[in-house]
């Protein structure tokens, strides 16, 4: 299955969950904006929004944030709870660009894997394209040590359709190198969040 049909997931989702990761950032987020602030960065994207929980630490830092967001539910609630000073383009990434900006910095987190691998070669090439010389781009997926690896419907190597619709692709250091290995690529590093993800940092150059 491709991305393009999941909206209706995304949408059913927010609409019966909320906020279902709570309002903390991720573990990821802390580390992009210790990251983002030593580089000075001014402009952060941030694709696969949400409802903006990690947006808001890199705000608490004076950055400007914009997102990237396919739930419409997701972005009414990022607008509750944090106003509508942010620019938030409702639409799939598989659409970018959105602007013609370049931006300082981008925070990916946990979207990625849910593409397939065409998308996904398209949103790491669209995200290095976005990013100003010497910006940072941070992506974070799910890794193959995941207990859910294995789990759901086999859909092609790696990828398997689960929890009632959403397909994920799982990483390992292998995949990582051949995905982002071109777009320079800094760092991989395990981090965990509700699953173990990688944490990957590219710098353009
Ligand atoms: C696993 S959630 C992570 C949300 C957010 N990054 C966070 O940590 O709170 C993935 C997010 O990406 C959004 N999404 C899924 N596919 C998308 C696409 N093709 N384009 C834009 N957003 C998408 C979902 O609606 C959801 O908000």
């Amino acid at each position: 299955m491709s991305n393009e049909q999941q909206p209706e997931f995304w949408e059913r989702n927010f609409t019966e969950k909320r906020e279902m990761w709570g309002l903390d950032p991720a573990q990821s987020a802390f580390k992009a904006k210790d990251i983002f602030r030593a580089q000075g960065a001014k402009s952060i994207l941030v694709p696969g929004f949400g409802y903006g929980r990690n947006a808001q630490l890199f705000r608490a830092q004076g950055m400007q944030v914009t997102g990237i967001e396919i739930s419409a539910s997701a972005i009414a609630m990022a607008e509750k709870h944090y106003g509508h000073s942010m620019k938030i383009w409702h639409g799939s990434v598989t659409d970018m660009p959105f602007d013609e900006k370049r931006y300082d910095g981008i925070f990916c987190y946990a979207l990625i894997h849910l593409l397939g691998a065409a998308e996904r070669r398209k949103l790491i090439s669209d995200c290095y394209r976005q990013l100003a010389a010497n910006g940072q781009m941070i992506f974070t997926v799910i890794s193959k040590e995941a207990s859910t690896y294995g789990t759901g419907t086999l859909i092609s190597k790696d990828r398997y359709e689960q929890f009632g619709g959403v397909t994920m692709f799982f990483y390992d250091r292998i995949s990582i190198e051949e995905e982002f290995g071109a777009a320079g690529l800094e760092e991989v590093s395990r981090i965990t969040e509700h699953f173990p993800f990688y944490f990957i940092r590219c710098r353009k150059k």
